[in-house]
């Protein structure tokens, strides 16, 4: 393929339980993705001789060299062999450190485009391996699914079917929740030793949405409430507006509200824009954005 077009989406976590610290000083975590429609656009093309980034769309990324996507697109020509003669263009449109899985979904994209670019030379599973080593999110972004358990950081996956498509609504308090001090909050939150209480989660409650409700929980979500209150506002805003669930996203300070299905969603987002909030409105997803020739 000369030149490939693919959509990056954004997920939230339904459920996010932080464990214990690991060695590796990583937390092991417990969680449920769900990939959403509020999507990068990324288009790849061969070009001279080395590896270029092109950033649309007004959300800073930080520096080019540290941008995951061209992270990703080292590590694949790197494993291949290759010398990369590449420009990639990113249109971004998901906030960054806003908790919505934004740079790990463009690396998964940037992976995948690559793929198809070189005839599908690479595995899925070593797709995914390269992709876990990348970032915490984004071997979710390679599991195949749009709904999945997650353990450890996130990289070891049980796709799930879909669940039935829902309005979704996200909205942003301006400020960013930087993860690693979220991660620190909450270990010292706790002191020492921390062993989650048992909880089973029953198949009903991981494959329809009243059972997801029932178990919808963010343990982030204090440590971004005192960060931004306004945050406790907006999820407030979200559940009188008939949200369920209504959380944080990730590590936050995003949040969003899953509606009814046909729900209009203008009247939420008018009252959260109004308690100043920027918002999104778009769904779950039922399929991975397909990388097609463009
Ligand atoms: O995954 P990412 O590099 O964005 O994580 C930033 C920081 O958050 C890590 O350096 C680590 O301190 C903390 N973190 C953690 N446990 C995780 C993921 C991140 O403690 N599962």
């Amino acid at each position: 393929m000369e030149r490939v077009v693919v959509d990056a989406p954004a997920k939230v976590n339904l459920r996010l339980e932080v464990l214990a610290r690991e060695d590796s000083g990583y937390h092991g975590l417990e969680t449920i993705f769900c990939a959403i429609g509020l999507c990068d656009t990324l288009a790849l093309e061969p070009a001279e001789p080395g590896l270029e980034l092109a950033v649309e769309g007004g959300v800073d990324t930080g520096p080019a060299d540290q941008n995951l996507v061209v992270r990703a697109a080292r590590r694949f020509h790197a494993e291949l062999g290759v010398a990369p003669a590449l420009r990639i263009s990113l249109t971004k449109r998901i906030p960054s450190a806003a908790g919505l899985g934004g740079g790990s979904s463009d690396a998964a994209a940037t992976l995948r485009a690559l793929n198809a670019m070189h005839d599908a030379a690479v595995d899925e599973a070593r797709l995914r391996q390269w992709g876990a080593e990348l970032g915490s999110d984004v071997a979710f972004f390679l599991c195949g699914s749009t709904l999945a358990l997650g353990w450890g950081r996130g990289e070891r996956l049980l796709a799930l079917p879909p669940l039935p498509a829902r309005p979704v609504l996200v909205a942003h308090p301006g400020a960013p929740v930087p993860t690693a001090g979220a991660f620190r909050e909450i270990a010292a939150a706790r002191g020492g030793e921390y062993r989650p209480a048992a909880r089973t989660l029953a198949l009903e409650e991981i494959t329809s949405w009243s059972g997801i409700a029932r178990v919808a929980h963010n343990d982030f979500q204090p440590v971004a409430v005192r960060a931004i209150p306004r945050v406790a506002t907006g999820i407030e805003l979200l559940r009188r507006h008939g949200a369920a669930p209504a959380m944080l996203a990730g590590s936050g300070g995003s949040i969003f509200g899953v509606f009814g299905e046909g729900s209009d969603l203008r009247p939420a987002a008018a009252a959260l824009e109004g308690a100043g909030f920027a918002t999104w409105a778009t769904g779950t997803l039922q399929a991975l954005p397909p990388v097609r020739p463009a």
